[in-house]
């Protein structure tokens, strides 16, 4: 008797931690599931969030998570995909249909992604404007303009948040993209 309630005791004991984190995950899913109030869709930190999903989705797996470039993402893989060019023939296109993929039997190059969280790097496009231009029109690499274009104007947010360039506390929006400047990171004293 003695030593059924010992065992018992101590599956509580043990369980314990386990309980906790199953509460605190319940607790948290509980929050996600309430949301945001309706009216903060339209500020920056909602589109941070949307971006940061994108980002997630389209430009992790060559950028990295939190944007340190291909080294980063190729890291991320398992042991058995990380030889990229394996598969992703460095001297094929950055694009292929099916057929040449179908063809040559290696699919497209995934060239070597630089680091994203670089403000110097990012400031040589000059504006919003010419981050997103670039960012919709050649991106993701393998299947440029695939994305919603709000899409591609969230993920030029998060990339800018990425790289630490603040340009102001309102999100990004079409129609004000090309009157926000990227800034060189200054120099550090
Ligand atoms: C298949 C790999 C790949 C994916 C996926 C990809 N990129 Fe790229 N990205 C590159 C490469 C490689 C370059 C360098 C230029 C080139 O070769 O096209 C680049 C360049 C860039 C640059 C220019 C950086 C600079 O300093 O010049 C930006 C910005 C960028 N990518 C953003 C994105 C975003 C945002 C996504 C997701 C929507 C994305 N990329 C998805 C491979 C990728
Ligand atoms: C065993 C072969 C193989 C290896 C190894 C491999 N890939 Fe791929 N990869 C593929 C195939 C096949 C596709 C799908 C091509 C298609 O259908 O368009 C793909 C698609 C992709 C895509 C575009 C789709 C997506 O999920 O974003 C990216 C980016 C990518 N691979 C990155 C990588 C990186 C980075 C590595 C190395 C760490 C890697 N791959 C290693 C075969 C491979």
């Amino acid at each position: 008797m003695v030593a059924a309630r010992a065992a018992s005791w101590w599956v509580v004991v043990s369980a314990a931690p386990l309980l906790l984190g199953l509460a605190l995950a319940l607790a948290l899913a509980a929050d996600a599931g309430q949301g945001p109030p309706a009216a903060a869709d339209d500020g920056l930190a909602a589109q941070l969030e949307r971006g940061r999903e994108v980002y997630a989705f389209s430009c992790t797996t060559c950028h990295g998570a939190t944007g340190a470039g291909f080294a980063e993402a190729r890291a991320a893989f398992p042991a058995d995909h990380y030889d990229c060019i394996r598969c992703h023939g460095p001297r094929n296109p950055p694009q292929m249909t099916p057929q040449q993929i179908e063809l040559s039997q290696s699919v497209f190059s995934l060239g070597v992604a630089p680091p994203l969280a670089d403000a110097d790097a990012l400031a040589r496009f000059g504006t919003a404007a010419a981050l997103y231009a670039y960012v919709r029109a050649t991106m993701p690499r393998w299947d440029p303009g695939r994305l919603a274009d709000d899409a591609y104007l969230d993920v030029t947010a998060f990339v800018l948040h990425l790289a630490g360039i603040h340009p102001s506390d309102a999100p990004l929006r079409f129609e004000t993209l090309a009157t926000v400047p990227l800034p060189a990171a200054r120099p550090q004293p």
